[in-house]
């Protein structure tokens, strides 16, 4: 894993969500009640964007076929899209958002 700054992105507030490249990897980083999650913001299925999807418990839903995957994991809960999106430590060093990518 590899610390990496997202410059000039400010963390989300609670309940909200922003999308960043991140060492070329466009990520999605949520604020789920004070808890960071981070996930690719593509959706496996015809790269919808989750940043836009909404939240609940933990479980984004794409915005555009109702797709559902697991902030915390990265897993499918509900199809159409069958393979899970990656998901990503992320934490507030400094005021600054920090994702570890593989
Ligand atoms: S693009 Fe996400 S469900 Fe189709």
């Amino acid at each position: 894993m590899t610390a990496t700054l997202v410059p000039g992105v400010t963390p989300p507030a609670p309940g909200g969500a922003v999308r960043a490249v991140v060492g070329g990897k466009t990520v999605a980083i949520f604020n789920v009640a004070g808890t960071l999650r981070a996930i690719d913001a593509r959706c496996t299925h015809v790269g919808g964007p989750l940043d836009q999807g909404t939240v609940n418990a933990g479980v984004v839903t794409c915005p555009l076929h109702g797709s559902q995957f697991e902030l915390a994991t990265g897993a499918v809960r509900r199809g159409p899209a069958a393979r899970p999106v990656t998901s990503y430590p992320v934490r507030i060093e400094n005021g600054h958002l920090v994702v570890d990518l593989p």
